[in-house]
């Protein structure tokens, strides 16, 4: 067991018609002038953005908003956000929609609050100083971004995908209403499934240090949140399901499935970063398309928690030898993605990569972690590149 901090500052205001509660929240936390920022339409659509602007018309609050955040958000829009609250003076951000809008948001507010370029946090060359405040209203259950220290940008010009991560990114509140992601498509419901889960996975499959507690509780929410994807899977609008995804995902993320550990792996979402950058696939998706090559290249080197994720999260039998029980949990949630319609490679991902291609993303990502990276294996660009080639 390793020592550890945990700081999950975010107000929580969960359940239905808890967005009504928006202008209390933002006054509570000093905004006088708001950027409400959000995707591509969805808020829109779905009439949650009217909603919201009428609630500020009534408590006087006054904003301007900047819609257009992408999936795998895109760093001219930060500059467009960063340009715009200057000139408007403001001094709260209200991200309305899931991780794209939040963490452009959260880019916009390093921007603002520190001098000079802001993607030079994004490419580690310095480290933010302060933030504006954040809130957040969430429309779908995934990144956890809500309560994360994280927020991930694509800088167009060389497609290149990169996260940053500080405590003065986690928002000041965030507003859950399971209701308010039931117009989702099922497969971004399926991809928000298969991210929260491997926000746990990537804490769990490691081999520094754990803890009983941590262990109990990352599994009872993996095994939450299979269950729940299922029954939304075939019942989208299952509202206690939707609350317990929803609620999964703030917790997956926040720090908590991961106390007492040597801080994760990583190396999963690190080299779905890539193909999100390169082809601009949805985050959850990516990721179920590279785990299973992941996962069969690194469980020899963490069989003990290969073996218990098996037993304890996908029920394989405990019979035959540890890696043949490691291996049928790898196969068992491999099964778990296809039954609800994520991929398990690359082409099914839709992706036709060249080995060019996977040179090239093996590549962008050895560099972006430094090297090397990973807790289960220490992978380097070879490992990476082998990964890539066997997720084809
Ligand atoms: O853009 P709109 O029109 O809103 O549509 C979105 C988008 O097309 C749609 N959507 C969202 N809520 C909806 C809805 N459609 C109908 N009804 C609703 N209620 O869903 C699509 C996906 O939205 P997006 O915000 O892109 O999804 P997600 O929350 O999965 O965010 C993905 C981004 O977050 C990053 C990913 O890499 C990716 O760039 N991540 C951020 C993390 C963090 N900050 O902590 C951690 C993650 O590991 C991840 O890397
Ligand atoms: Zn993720």
């Amino acid at each position: 067991m390793f020592d550890f901090k945990y700081f999950a500052p975010t107000k929580v205001l969960f359940g239905k018609n808890t967005e009504s509660k928006v202008a209390e929240l933002i006054k509570e936390f000093g905004g006088t002038k708001v950027l409400i920022h959000y995707g591509g339409g969805s808020v829109v659509r779905s009439g949650l953005l009217k909603r919201v602007k009428d609630t500020l018309d009534s408590a006087g609050i006054s904003y301007v908003e900047l819609g257009g955040a992408v999936p795998n958000p895109h760093l001219s829009l930060v500059y467009e956000g960063i340009e715009l609250c200057k000139k408007e003076n403001v001094d709260f951000l209200l991200a309305i929609g899931g991780g794209s809008a939040i963490d452009s948001a959260k880019a916009i507010g390093y921007g603002l609050a520190n001098e000079g370029d802001v993607w030079d946090y994004y490419d580690y060359k310095r480290k933010v100083t302060g933030s504006v405040p954040l809130g957040v209203i969430l429309t779908i259950a995934a990144t956890g971004s809500e309560m994360s220290d994280s927020s991930v940008i694509t800088k167009e010009e060389g497609l290149v995908k990169r996260g940053y991560s500080s405590d003065f990114g986690r928002p000041k509140f965030a507003i859950l209403n399971p209701e308010l992601t039931m117009t989702l498509p099922d497969y971004q419901t399926a991809c928000g499934c298969t991210d929260i889960m491997m926000h746990t996975m990537e804490r769990y499959f490691t081999n520094g240090g754990n803890m009983e507690i941590t262990d109990a509780l990352a599994e009872g929410l993996l095994r939450t949140v299979k269950k729940n994807a299922i029954i939304l899977r075939d019942d989208p609008k299952n509202y206690d399901a939707r609350a317990e995804v929803m609620w999964a995902g703030s917790l997956s993320h926040n720090g908590l499935t991961g106390c007492g550990n040597d801080g994760g792996d990583w190396m999963t979402h690190k080299l779905e970063h890539e193909l999100g950058g390169l082809y601009d696939v949805a985050h959850g998706a990516g990721l179920a398309a590279i785990w299973g090559s992941w996962a069969r290249y690194v469980y020899k080197n963490c069989l003990h928690r290969f073996k218990r994720f098996a037993l304890n999260v996908m029920d394989v039998e405990n019979t035959g030898s540890d890696e043949d029980i490691a291996l049928r949990g790898i196969e068992a949630m491999e099964d778990f993605y296809r039954s609800i319609g994520m991929p398990t490679n690359l082409r099914e991902l839709g992706v036709n990569a060249t080995d060019e291609d996977l040179v090239l993303m093996a590549h962008k990502c050895a560099v972006g972690v430094g090297g090397e990276m990973g807790s289960a294996k220490v992978l380097n660009e070879e490992a990476m590149l082998e990964i890539f080639r066997a997720s084809m």
